[in-house]
């Protein structure tokens, strides 16, 4: 083991080196956190996460990056669609992309609906080699999301016109274990983002 300062040899292979120089500085080992809001299409995931990313840069005392599912959708996984396999690529692809937000000390807000259990681990094994990841069930019931029916998307899936819709005819795993539960029928937005807010001061995260 190399002692503070001592200078590299140069048979240290590449990654090696790289560990040795993110333990050395302080400014790349300071760890940040992941908040993935997973739930139903209207949900109220991306308000949630909107509210919350307000709360966050209020107190600017990291980078915040905000990765949607719309926004992530029509950029980071353009192409993809919505069979299981590319749901849990898209969930894969946002995981990674947190995970090096992350690991350079900054919070990335996540919220897809991610439907898959599998997937959203996945997600959580690679944020979590580099800080904290915090899965947050939006559980607000099918029944009041498509009641809102922001989009029409319900409505369309109803008569058939889109297949595969998430709580109509495909499924949404239930997370077992989630670090919050937050049902947006029973709170307001801003409660809810309290919500978020108190527990992260809870685990000194923010
Ligand atoms: S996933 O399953 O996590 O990969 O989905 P995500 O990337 O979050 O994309 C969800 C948004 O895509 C629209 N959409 C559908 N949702 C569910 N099922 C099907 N078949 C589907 N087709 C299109 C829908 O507008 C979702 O947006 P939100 O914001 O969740 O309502």
């Amino acid at each position: 083991r190399l002692h503070q300062g001592e200078a590299i040899p140069e048979w240290f292979t590449f990654p090696e080196v790289v560990k040795i120089l993110r333990e050395r500085h302080p400014a790349n080992a300071r760890q940040g956190f992941a908040l993935f809001f997973t739930g139903l299409s209207g949900s109220g995931k991306s308000t949630l996460a909107q509210a919350v990313l307000a709360r966050l840069l209020e107190t600017g005392s990291r980078p915040v990056t905000m990765l949607d599912g719309d926004e992530v959708r029509r950029h980071l996984s353009k192409g993809l669609g919505f069979s299981r396999e590319d749901r849990n690529a898209n969930i894969t692809r946002i995981g990674y992309v947190a995970s090096e937000v992350v690991r350079h000390g900054g919070i990335a807000i996540c919220a897809p609906i991610a439907p898959y259990a599998e997937a959203r681990d996945e997600a959580r094994q690679l944020v979590q080699s580099h800080g904290h990841f915090v899965e947050i069930h939006i559980a607000t019931p099918l029944e009041v999301c498509e009641a809102r029916d922001r989009k029409g998307l319900y409505a369309a899936a109803r008569a058939g016109k889109i297949k595969g819709f998430t709580g109509i005819d495909d499924p949404y795993e239930t997370p077992a274990s989630p670090e919050l539960r937050i049902d947006t029928s029973e709170v307001s937005v801003n409660d809810a983002a309290e919500r978020v807010l108190a527990w992260l001061h809870s685990q000194e995260l923010a």
